[in-house]
């Protein structure tokens, strides 16, 4: 089988960190084509920084790391070391990256890795804020016809919000950029927290990857750790919800998700659910069904998988 290639923006932080190792130990399903960093969590340098690290980790530095935006569309960056730490990667003692920074900006990359493969080659994996996504879109109008997909982790709406009351972290942070997403015609799957709230990391999972005995699971039990104790707090869960990883699991094993083609718009303009992705569920409307929502995932197939893979790195 040949592998798919991708690309994955990313904003790392302790989620982005496990997604990208998901995907840089599938090569026989996913060909990382790049890592794309952009603002999100932390300021870029630290994401840019933190995804040299998780390429070092794998031991898959072969695969380029181009540094993108450094702030949102329009505004103030708006970061999560509340959650994240201040290095984003707090939890994991990771040696300083060796490896350089690839020459050229994320948003030309993507740019020419998408436009210089035949026509539906491409997926966009983006786990952060749209930044980087939307710039390369309105820097070259012809991107969207020639993607395969855009999967991404972001937005909510039967969870409502963990920004606002109505806003997730990655559209919130640079809405006018999810905005020219949702409308740009691509295919898009989107894993929302309507999902990822039900991949939530158990104890049981902790030991698991603890259990590999390796410095992939040793890191990995250490970042997951660190970063699931705010969400239990604040939303008193089981467990912190794990996110990103749940795009690279969707590409990995579909049949582990649930959801529908919708319609989706994104809210730029109130001040009071600015970010909101609103989701015409029901079809109320008769706009574009324009992005498939994801809403169930096998929590256990989806961790199973993830143990199962980390195992084979590190
Ligand atoms: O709201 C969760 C999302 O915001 C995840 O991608 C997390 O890494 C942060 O970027
Ligand atoms: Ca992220």
């Amino acid at each position: 089988m040949t592998p798919r290639p991708i690309i994955i923006d990313t904003d790392p932080g302790q989620d982005d960190a496990v997604a990208i190792l998901l995907a840089l130990a599938s090569p026989e399903e996913l060909e990382v084509r790049a890592i794309t960093t952009v603002a999100g969590n932390v300021p870029l340098a630290l994401t840019t920084v933190n995804a040299l690290k998780m390429v070092e980790l794998a031991g898959r530095t072969e695969v380029p790391v181009y540094a993108g935006c450094d702030g949102p569309l329009h505004g103030a960056l708006i970061t999560a070391e509340y959650v994240h730490g201040r290095s984003g990667l707090d939890g994991a003692t990771l040696p300083e990256p060796v490896t350089a920074v690839a020459a050229g900006h994320a948003v030309d990359a993507i740019v020419e890795i998408v436009t210089s493969a035949p026509p539906g080659t491409i997926t966009l994996c983006p786990l952060g804020p749209l930044t980087n996504v939307a710039t390369a879109l309105d820097r070259e109008p012809r991107m969207a016809a020639m993607l395969r997909e855009i999967v991404l982790m972001g937005g909510g709406f039967f969870e409502g919000g963990n920004t606002t009351p109505t806003a997730e972290f990655n559209i919130y942070v640079d809405p006018e950029a999810a905005d020219v997403v949702f409308r740009c015609g691509a295919p898009i799957t989107v894993l929302p927290l309507d999902v990822t709230h039900r991949a939530l990391i158990l104890p049981r999972h902790l030991e698991r990857f603890a259990a590999l005995g390796t410095r992939v699971g040793e890191a990995v039990h250490g970042l997951l750790t660190f970063y699931e104790r705010y969400d239990v707090a604040k939303y008193g869960m089981a467990g912190g919800p794990l996110h990103d990883p749940c795009v690279i699991a969707y590409l990995l094993k579909p049949e582990l998700f649930r959801g529908k083609l919708v319609g989706v718009e994104i809210e730029t303009e109130s001040p009071l659910t600015r970010g909101m992705t609103v989701v015409d569920w029901w079809g109320m409307t008769s706009g574009p069904r324009n992005a498939t929502w994801i809403r169930e995932v096998d929590a256990e197939g989806f961790f199973d998988l993830l143990v199962g893979r980390l195992a084979a790195i590190g």
